[in-house]
């Protein structure tokens, strides 16, 4: 089995899930940086608060949500470089305020002269680290064709002033915030390291301080060629070929060729429903949405709302439901350019139902007795959907990664923009764990061109044709269940949009077989049943860094940023 280095627990758990001193700060029930109030016009809720600031402003211009998000996307590449970014990959799920529903899939792409044992070694083992650090470990970078797709289809304004705020950003720089401070001077020798000739993060003159400036002039420069010329400012000329060069400082594999060939990929959502509301989510290449629909199709029978929030009985409901669902994403998950998903089999009612059905409510049931259901009627790619939108009620939800915190720690020399280290997503090995804990086979096998599997959820909710909720959040493998129990959080256990961010999250994930706890999410009654029962409780750091927006019967909109983080929410 794949070991877990100490460097990767620090790499992943620094960006995401916060050290323990960082989490004791943040006590059960506070607030994340929303004033609390409801708002008619329009909201942004993200993990920076210049990035949402920039979101608002757009809006009052006169932009549209899909302005906003594109706005947003490229100031956080600027003021969130942990997993903002350039050089990574993302999707998007898009309700208009008619309901019109489109899914963007810009997620990263392996290089076309990628192999399946890329990261084996002679013996066919994983070479630790291989998929996670340096230039071998990017896929071919999705966000800005994305962001060009998404503007090109439903933009108002002009492409110029969308992106502008980002290179105002860059060029006369933002102040950090201390968990940002804390973080670059954490990563300080592992940016030296993959940096020798230098990036804005390394500070050589002394420590990073809260509101210290952080003047970015590579990135600005890369952003106006984006603003200059669109796609090709990034796929093609002066940053194309910085990227490649940057590849060759450390036997990366993505050409030009891999470059202009890239294309992001509108995709039809995946749909349910829960309780008489709507679910609208994100579809293959993630597993996100499937697995969502497939958790909440197996509590749905069930009283939730009588047992109450983290009740014994809800969470070992919600445990042995995320057992199976991950059992499943890691056999049938895959591309599906790649691999035909069963998608239709998998959101049957009936085969969660049959899944749920070997569950027993006197003791866990192994992980190790769990095995992927067996679904028949392998399915093609269904066609891709577009639709025409309104401006007034649009909703986005985006979720966007480097992958790791910081990626792979390459930042493109001259670009001024930090690579991803998707690859990691990857199976590299069936049956090998990667940075999550996630294991996976032949749907998710490295292949050239071949999109790696994601966990990212980016959804929203409807209420009786109109919209309820935008949600959506990081966390690697905990994506999944931070999404659905912030859904089942409103919907069953009937907390305001705040509430059900900040409220305590676990996880259980099939393997390994161990339900994470955040500190404080369980009572050590609860604590004591499960373990009775056979569950192994983990306490862990935090699950999840939950951005949503609720909107209320009034039609007012609610934020919920998570006090997890710097997280930011901003009505007007
Ligand atoms: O796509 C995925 O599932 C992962 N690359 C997401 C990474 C992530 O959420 C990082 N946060 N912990």
């Amino acid at each position: 089995m794949r070991k877990i280095t100490k460097h990767q627990i620090r790499v992943s758990f620094l960006g995401y899930f916060l050290s323990l001193t960082l989490i004791s700060s943040c006590v059960s029930g506070q607030l994340g940086k929303n004033n609390g109030g409801e708002y008619k016009n329009g909201m942004v809720v993200s993990a920076h608060p210049e990035a949402s600031a920039v979101g608002i402003e757009i809006l009052k211009k006169g932009g549209n949500a899909v302005d906003a998000a594109v706005a947003v996307q490229f100031a956080l590449s600027v003021v969130y470089p942990n997993a903002g970014n350039l050089g990574g990959g993302g999707f998007m799920v898009y309700r208009s305020a008619k309901g019109e529903i489109n899914a963007l899939d810009f997620r990263e792409k392996a290089s076309s002269s990628a192999r399946r044992d890329m990261y084996l070694d002679s013996v066919g083992n994983p070479i630790v680290d291989k998929s996670l650090y340096g230039q071998l470990a990017v896929g071919v970078p999705g966000s800005v064709d994305g962001m060009v797709e998404a503007h090109k289809k439903y933009g108002k304004l002009n492409w110029n002033q969308v992106v502008q705020p980002a290179i105002d950003l860059a060029q006369n720089g933002f102040k950090i915030t201390k968990r940002q401070a804390s973080e670059l001077n954490g990563l300080h020798r592992d940016f030296m390291k993959f940096n020798p000739n230098g990036t804005a993060f390394i500070n050589l003159e002394s420590t990073w301080k809260e509101n210290d400036l952080l003047v970015q002039n590579e990135l600005a420069n890369t952003l106006k060629l984006i603003q200059e010329k669109g796609r090709a400012g990034f796929y093609e000329g002066a940053v194309a070929d910085s990227i490649v060069a940057e590849m060759q400082n450390g036997k990366g594999l993505i050409t030009k060729i891999d470059l202009q060939n890239y294309h992001s990929a509108w995709r039809k959502p995946i749909t349910g429903t829960y309780r008489g509301y709507k679910i609208i989510t994100m579809p293959p290449t993630s597993s996100g949405g499937i697995a969502l629909i497939q958790l909440l199709q197996s509590v749905e029978p069930y009283p939730l709302k009588k047992w109450g929030h983290n009740a014994d009985s809800t969470v070992q409901l919600i445990v042995e439901a995320e057992r199976r669902v991950y059992a499943d994403r890691a056999t049938h998950l895959g591309d599906p350019d790649f691999y035909a998903v069963p998608k239709n089999e998998l959101l049957k009612h009936s085969y969660n139902k049959n899944r749920m059905s070997t569950f027993n409510w006197n003791s866990a049931t192994p992980s190790s007795s769990v095995l992927a259901g067996n679904v028949s009627g392998k399915e093609h790619e269904e066609t891709t959907h577009f639709s025409i939108v309104d401006k007034e009620g649009n909703a986005v939800s985006i979720t966007t990664t480097l992958n790791g915190s910081y990626g792979s720690l390459v930042v493109v020399k001259g670009g001024g923009f930090l690579l991803n280290n998707e690859m990691d997503d990857f199976s590299v090995k069936p049956g090998s764990p990667n940075m999550y804990g996630l294991v996976g086979g032949e749907a998710n096998a490295i292949a050239p061109n071949k999109r790696m599997l994601s966990s990212m959820t980016p959804s929203i909710v409807e209420k009786d044709g109109n919209l309820f909720m935008v949600v959506g959040t990081p966390g690697g493998s905990t994506i999944i269940t931070s999404v659905f129990q912030t859904i089942i959080n409103v919907i069953d256990f009937e907390m305001q949009m705040q509430s059900a961010v900040s409220a305590k999250k676990f996880h259980h994930q099939w393997l390994p077989d161990e339900v994470y706890v955040e500190k404080d999410a369980l009572d050590s009654l609860t604590t004591e049943k499960l373990k009775a029962k056979g569950y192994k409780i983990m306490s862990r750091g935090s699950i999840g860094r939950v951005d949503a927006i609720l909107r209320t019967k009034w039609g007012t909109y609610q934020g919920g940023a998570d006090p997890r983080g710097d997280d930011n929410a901003i009505g007007y």
